[in-house]
């Protein structure tokens, strides 16, 4: 590709993501306004999980979030129908909402429920968890906030394990306690199940 066309398609990318990040953020300063925390989960899917999570715990306000159109409608519609004003579902990619988020709202609860393993080693750089995120994610997060990982696949497990022992804003736990069980859209599919839980060390 020529060099010209690439830092077009960057600049491109860059503008891109900034007018995101600008909606996102005028988005969250109005559903969140007044709120210090929330609970927040990332890859939502088609929203059971949250959901259900939300209808259970209405004294928490719980944010959605995911990449897919079609998948964020269908957790919408969980909400409408369930009347549930503790929640809300929105297309956004993960490090632009973490960007996003108005300054004064912190994590408080942090779960991500099977994310893609992208398994082929080739892939691995396309794995949610790496250094970088965690950084990100743990600079939104309140100290001793809990961050609380589900996967079927083992070697996303053991990728995840590792990078949260190695991460010094994160502590991994020796107890895990899943709090909240509801089958998702991709573990009902899966059927197995590994559990990960990590405090953002305060
Ligand atoms: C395998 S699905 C699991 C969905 C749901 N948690 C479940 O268990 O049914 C992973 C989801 O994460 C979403 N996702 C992946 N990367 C993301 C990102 N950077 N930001 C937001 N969502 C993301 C995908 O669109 C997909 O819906």
């Amino acid at each position: 590709m020529p060099e010209h066309t690439k830092v077009m398609g960057k600049e491109w990318a860059d503008a891109r993501r900034a007018a995101n990040v600008a909606r996102l953020g005028e988005t969250l300063a109005a559903a969140l306004a007044g709120r210090t925390d929330i609970t927040f989960e990332l890859g939502c899917g088609h929203g059971h999980w949250l959901a259900a999570y939300a209808a259970a715990h209405p004294d928490e306000f719980c944010v959605g979030i995911d990449l897919i159109t079609h998948r964020v409608e269908r957790s919408v519609r969980k909400q409408t129908l369930g009347k549930l004003n503790n929640v809300i579902f929105l297309k956004a990619e993960a490090t632009e909402f973490l960007e996003a988020l108005p300054t004064d709202v912190v994590l408080r609860k942090i779960f991500i429920l099977y994310p893609d393993p992208w398994p082929k080693k080739k892939h691995h750089k396309n794995r949610f968890i790496q250094p970088a995120s965690l950084d990100l994610l743990a600079r939104r997060a309140a100290a001793g906030a809990r961050l609380h990982f589900r996967t079927d696949d083992a070697d996303y497990f053991e990728w995840t394990r590792a990078h949260l022992a190695e991460h010094a804003a994160w502590n991994l736990r020796a107890d895990t306690t899943w709090p909240f069980e509801q089958t998702t859209f991709f573990e009902e599919r899966m059927k197995d199940k590994r559990d990960l839980e990590a405090e953002r060390v305060p």
